[in-house]
């Protein structure tokens, strides 16, 4: 395989932009430097979910920008490709980079795979298992148009061979998330700073442990009543360690269609809109305790090494589990609050940090890319 033309990197949703950003960075940085462009979908528009992240993490201005928004799965990944591929055709793209598993990555591979032009995945190999869930189905498909993939942990490689994959385009490299967490958290300030400036009426004691809870699955905000049981279940957990819960534009609109309010909640767990990048770092390292359903923040927590409760059934990132903070505690309310008791206890889950998940990821990626070139 060659690499004849700069590198068309992707864009799309927030979980993207802290993956290209250091990628963007070591392909600059290489010598010779590797050419690169900025293409993003627009799927994620808003300032807090977009914009604001562009100039924290460094990402240059897209050279395209799609604007496709909101929408089914399907408007929204048939918008992409209908608009990426001019893109592609106009750049003379040597290859397609696409990170993880949103609907862009996947639309924006497949334009790529039908015009011949190679696809490079970062984050490959990731499985849950679980074909209910949309990034599931995502993860597959875009490996299996991929020419050259990237692993962020050993279990990749082999489920990428259960499915055929040849082993020789699969390359090991660690992971670029951890790369823009190492170069970020030394600025981020304190978790107790931020939780001040979020907090003016003081719903949150002072001083003390405190977590960090997210939620955006559609497995878990999307049905009122699941919605309702796992508000119920931070709710008692919050009597014993205080909440901070940044709401996703998703979730945001499906707790005010289920009326569920802050003081429903009870008044320990402080509602904020979703946080800027090194606001959400230092709230993180500084938590006794993440309860998240974000894979992103799984490998954060584990790279922070601080304990972690993923409310999920299943992980595509078992390495948080055998080797990080991570613990699956589900939706199961006793489940949940016993993690929170048990953290307090003994201070949670100790664990250790992945391999190559030591910062310099993106130049592993660069180091093969400029190889092919
Ligand atoms: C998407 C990804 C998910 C990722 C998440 C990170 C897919 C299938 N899902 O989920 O894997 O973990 O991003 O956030 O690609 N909305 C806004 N403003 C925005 C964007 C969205 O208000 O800027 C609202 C809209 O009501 C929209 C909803 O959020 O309908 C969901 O957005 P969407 O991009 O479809 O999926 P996410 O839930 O964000």
């Amino acid at each position: 395989m060659k690499i004849d033309g700069p590198v068309m990197c992707v864009v799309g949703a927030r979980p993207n932009l802290m993956k290209v950003a250091p990628i963007l960075r070591a392909f600059a940085a290489h010598a010779p430097a590797i050419p690169a462009r900025l293409a993003h979908t627009g799927q994620h528009y808003d300032h807090a979910l977009d914009g604001q992240f562009f100039d924290v993490l460094g990402l240059p201005a897209p050279d395209a920008h799609l604007g496709v928004g909101s929408g089914t799965h399907a408007v929204q990944t048939a918008q992409a490709m209908e608009r990426f591929e001019p893109v592609l055709d106009a750049a003379q793209a040597g290859a397609v980079l696409v990170v993880g598993d949103v609907n862009s990555s996947l639309a924006c591979a497949l334009v790529a795979a039908k015009k011949g032009v190679p696809v490079l995945h970062v984050e490959a190999g990731l499985r849950s298992g679980d074909w209910s869930m949309p990034e599931e189905i995502n993860r597959v498909l875009i490996d299996r148009l991929s020419d050259l993939l990237f692993t962020t942990e050993r279990s990749a490689a082999d489920n990428l061979r259960r499915e055929g994959i040849d082993p020789a385009r699969v390359h090991f490299v660690g992971n670029v998330i951890i790369d823009s967490l190492r170069q970020h958290l030394p600025g981020a300030g304190a978790g107790r700073q931020v939780i001040a400036r979020l907090d003016a009426s003081g719903l949150l004691p002072r001083e003390g442990a405190y977590g960090v809870v997210t939620l955006h699955r559609p497995s878990n905000v999307d049905d009122a009543g699941t919605l309702k049981h796992l508000f119920a279940a931070l709710a008692e957990a919050a009597v014993r360690l205080p909440l901070v819960f940044p709401v996703h534009p998703r979730t945001r609109a499906r707790l005010e269609a289920a009326g569920l309010s802050p003081g429903a909640a009870g008044a320990r767990i402080l509602l904020v809109p979703p946080l800027g990048y090194v606001d959400m770092l230092a709230l993180m390292h500084d938590a006794a305790l993440v309860l998240t359903d974000s894979g992103g923040m799984q490998e954060e927590a584990t790279a922070l090494g601080v304990p972690c409760g993923t409310l999920r059934e299943n992980t595509e990132r078992p390495v948080t589990v055998s080797e990080g903070t991570n613990e699956l505690v589900g939706r199961d309310r006793r489940r949940i609050v016993d993690l929170v008791a048990r953290t307090l206890a003994g201070g949670g889950k100790r664990g250790r940090v992945p391999e190559l998940w030591d910062g310099r990821a993106a130049g592993r990626i660069a180091g093969i890319v400029a190889s092919l070139r």
